[in-house]
């Protein structure tokens, strides 16, 4: 089994995630850690454990991460109150649990984790960069200690929270930005670009519900949410289908052909107005740095698709 930890901000579609992660014979999700994001921590943190013990998982520990972003005091807003409260509203449309956070931070955890490792560990953020910028700052030499780190997030084409930027960078520019430079040792991004080719449709998410078990339940209700919020708020070329991003990161590591990547330079603008949150992709080797980041431009829509319905008829049953 490979391990990983998910740094998750508890939104529809990082819950899709967690539980393929907590549910894959080949995986050992060992801990979230949870972070300001598509609504305030701790409801992530909250949205996290019902998740969890939605599909039987109640013993992967959940550590609290930061409340706002790095730097910046102006985007402390989560997503849910400022955008959309259609896509993700602050609680799951699960039944709430009685489990609770571990007491340590998750800064804190990520350190001793990783300091502590003897086997290698992925670190998975699918939310806005905060903690593992901070994360960096206690400890710089984090970047030796992580073996590979796959990340939702950015946008080369088009933004989703504004025209140039999407929502996990745009929410800590700054924390995103540090995490980029830090130079860990493999860093793989997947954008909206490779999201928003991999779309599952209402009859997949039918057939998630059809699958008889908690998690293929709880995802197509998570599924239709996100559809309904799509096609009112951000239609996609397709109607009736809406991406789940952070669950193709989990896809990712399990089978890297399910993306195309390119290598080549990442970094964020911090400064600008209309641009500020954006990943600048230097995909034809316009500056002088060397590539940090395999990023991700293409995405194979059945593949994923028949990703989640596997993964997701295991576990408890409705
Ligand atoms: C990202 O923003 C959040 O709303 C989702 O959970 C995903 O991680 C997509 O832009
Ligand atoms: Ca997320």
């Amino acid at each position: 089994k490979r391990k990983l930890i998910l740094d998750v901000d508890t939104g529809t579609d990082d819950a899709v995630a967690i539980m393929c992660a907590a549910l894959h014979p080949h995986l050992d999700l060992i801990a979230c850690t949870s972070v300001n994001g598509n609504v305030e921590v701790q409801y992530c943190t909250n949205n996290t454990l019902r998740a969890l013990e939605f599909v039987g998982r109640g013993d992967i520990p959940v550590y609290e991460g930061l409340s706002s972003p790095l730097a910046r005091p102006d985007f402390p807003v989560p997503r849910a109150i400022k955008f959309d409260n259609g896509v993700h509203g602050r609680e799951l449309p699960i039944p709430n649990t009685t489990l609770r956070k571990q007491e340590t931070g998750a800064v804190d955890f990520l350190i001793e984790t990783y300091r502590n490792a003897t086997d290698e560990i992925v670190l998975m953020p699918v939310g806005p960069l905060s903690n593992i910028a901070a994360a960096v700052a206690v400890f710089p030499k984090l970047v030796d200690y992580v073996p590979e780190v796959i990340i939702m997030g950015g946008a080369h084409h088009k933004g989703n929270v504004t025209p140039q930027a999407e929502f996990n960078i745009w929410a800590d520019p700054e924390g995103a930005a540090k995490v980029f430079a830090a130079g860990f040792k493999k860093v793989t991004l997947l954008p909206l670009d490779a999201t928003h080719k991999a779309l599952v449709s209402n009859e997949r998410s039918r057939k998630l519900e059809a699958l008889g078990t908690t998690a293929g339940l709880a995802a197509s209700r998570f599924i239709d949410q996100r559809i309904r919020a799509y096609d009112d708020n951000q239609p996609m070329e397709e109607r009736n289908a809406c991406p789940v991003h952070d669950a193709l990161c989990v896809n990712f590591m399990l089978d890297p052909s399910v993306v195309t990547t390119l290598f080549r330079h990442v970094d964020v603008e911090c400064h600008g107005t209309l641009t500020v949150g954006r990943t600048v992709v230097d995909t034809h080797y316009r500056n002088l740095k060397d590539p940090n980041c395999h990023v991700a431009f293409g995405a194979d829509r059945e593949k994923f698709c028949e990703f989640l319905e596997s993964t997701l008829a295991l576990g408890p049953k409705v």
